[in-house]
C-alpha cells in the first residue's frame, strides 16, 4: 500500500534544523532537494562496506559494487522506461548528459546550413550548448518564444521546423516559470520534419510523467539531486539508434574494446559513454531514492503537489504589489515572483533571517529575464516534503519584508 505524503516530512532529517535560530523551511527545491534517510544511509552504507572501483575487479567487494552500481542502471531504465538498460548513461548531471549530446551527436549528425531549434524557456544548459554547436558548425540557431502567459508559442515551433532542422531541444517544465510544456506533440512535430528531440527533464522526472517511449523522446536528460538522490550524479537516455551511431564523448579507460597505436575501437553501450572511475554510489543512492519515490502513489503525488501550487498561488495572489509570472496553461512547483519596489535579491536575505530558502536572481534563464524584461525574481519552489506550513511562512516572510523595507523608504 502506497504510503500518506504527508508522512514524507519524517524521513528528512535536514527539515528538523534550526536556521537562524528558526525552523528551516526549504523552498529552493528546483535547485536541489533535500535527501531522506534512507539514501543518506545508503551512501554510509557504501563507503563503510564496499567501497570498490568497479567492472575492473576480481574480489567480493569490486563484484558487490559492480552489481549495485548496474542494478541502479536498470531501476533508473525501469523507472523512466526505457527499452533497453544499455540506453542509460550516467553522467555528472543533467548539463553534462545534454553537453555530451551536443558534441557527439552534433559531432556525426550536423553540418553547415543545418538547423536547431532551442525555446526562450531554456535553462543556460539547454540553451549555450547548442548555440556553441551552431557556431562550430556553422548552423542555424533558431529560438521558438513564449507569450505573455508563459506558454511555448507552438505557430511560431510549427513555422521553424523544416527539412534541415537536426535538433529540437526543450525542457519538460521550466526551472524558472514552471511551465509544463507539451513535449509530446512538440516531439511528434519534430519527427514528422525529420528531427530529434532531446527533453530537459530536470524538472520534470521528479514531478510529472517520466515514460521516455511514451514521450517518444529520443534523448532524456536529468540529474540526481533534484529527484531526492545525491549530487554530481545524473542521467542522459539515449535511443540505441542514436546512441550506437554516435562518437563517444570523453576518451580514456573503460570506454575501449581494443588499444592499438593504428587503431582503437570502442566499447558497447553504455560504457562506451562512460569513460574513466564512474561517480559509483551516485547511481547507487540515486536508486534507492527512486525506491522511495516509489513508496508513494504517483497519481496522489502529482495530485498533492498541484494542490500546494494552487494554494501558493491563490495566497500570492492576494499580496498587494505582488507579480507572479506567468500563467501557463498547465503548471508545475514553481512560484516565480517580485515585490514591487524591492529588490528580489534583499527579498531573499530577509527570508533568510527567517529561515526560509528560496533562490533569487535570473535562475540561469538570462532569455526569458530579457522577455520578462525584468533583472531576475523571487522562486519559491516545491517538493513532496513541502506543506502549506512552507507557504504560509513564505507569505509571512513577504508581508514582513514589505513592511519593514516600504516602511524604511517611507520614513528614510
Ligand atoms: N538548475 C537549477 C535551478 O534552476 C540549479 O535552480
Amino acid at each position: 500500500m502506497a504510503r500518506d505524503i504527508l508522512s514524507a516530512r519524517q524521513d528528512f532529517p535536514i527539515l528538523d534544523i534550526q536556521v537562524n535560530e528558526r525552523p528551516l523551511v526549504y523552498l529552493d527545491n528546483a535547485a536541489t532537494t533535500q535527501k531522506p534517510q534512507v539514501v543518506i544511509d545508503t551512501l554510509r552504507d557504501y563507503y563503510t562496506r564496499y567501497n570498490a572501483n568497479i567492472h575492473r575487479g576480481n574480489y567480493a567487494i569490486a563484484y558487490e559494487a559492480t552489481e549495485a552500481y548496474e542494478k541502479a542502471r536498470a531501476k533508473v531504465a525501469s523507472y523512466i522506461n526505457a527499452e533497453h538498460k544499455h540506453e542509460i548513461i550516467f553522467t555528472r548531471g543533467t548539463t553534462e548528459s545534454i553537453n555530451l549530446v551536443a558534441y557527439s551527436f552534433g559531432e556525426r549528425f550536423v553540418g553547415e546550413g543545418d538547423e536547431i531549434i532551442v525555446t526562450q524557456l531554456e535553462h543556460h544548459s539547454n540553451y549555450v550548448p547548442w548555440k556553441l554547436l551552431c557556431e562550430r558548425k556553422k548552423a542555424k540557431f533558431q529560438v521558438v518564444p513564449f507569450d505573455e502567459n508563459g506558454d511555448l508559442d507552438l505557430e511560431v515551433y510549427k513555422s521553424l521546423l523544416n527539412e534541415k532542422t537536426r535538433v529540437v531541444a526543450v525542457n519538460h517544465v521550466s526551472n524558472s516559470l514552471g511551465t509544463i510544456n507539451p513535449v509530446k506533440e512538440i516531439i511528434q512535430l519534430a519527427h514528422d520534419a525529420g528531427a530529434v528531440v532531446l527533453v530537459d527533464a530536470a524538472q520534470a522526472v521528479q514531478h510529472i510523467e517520466h515514460d521516455v517511449q511514451a514521450l517518444d523522446a529520443d534523448f532524456y536528460a536529468f540529474s540526481g539531486h533534484k529527484m531526492y538522490g545525491p549530487m554530481g550524479v545524473g542521467v542522459l537516455y539515449g535511443k540505441e539508434k542514436w546512441l550506437d551511431a554516435m562518437p563517444p564523448f570523453l576518451s580514456g579507460g573503460e570506454m575501449i574494446s581494443n588499444v592499438t597505436p593504428e587503431k582503437i575501437s570502442f566499447n558497447v553501450l553504455p560504457y562506451k559513454f562512460e569513460a574513466g572511475t564512474p561517480n559509483v554510489p551516485g547511481p547507487i543512492g540515486l536508486a534507492a531514492a527512486i525506491d522511495y519515490l516509489q513508496e508513494f502513489d504517483e497519481q496522489e503525488l502529482r495530485a498533492y503537489e498541484d494542490t500546494l501550487l494552487n494554494y501558493g498561488i491563490g495566497k500570492l495572489k492576494e499580496i498587494p504589489g505582488l507579480t507572479l509570472y506567468g500563467n501557463p496553461k498547465q503548471r508545475s512547483s514553481i512560484l516565480p515572483f517580485n515585490i514591487e519596489g524591492i529588490q528580489h535579491f534583499d527579498l531573499g536575505v530577509l527570508f533568510d533571517a527567517r529561515g526560509v530558502a528560496v533562490r533569487t536572481g535570473q535562475h540561469c534563464t538570462q532569455p526569458i529575464m530579457d522577455a520578462l524584461k525584468v533583472p531576475g525574481f523571487v522562486r519559491a519552489s516545491l517538493a513532496l516534503y513541502s506543506n502549506r506550513d512552507d507557504i504560509d511562512a513564505l507569505v509571512e516572510s513577504i508581508q514582513r519584508a514589505i513592511k519593514m523595507l516600504k516602511g524604511a523608504k517611507k520614513h528614510g
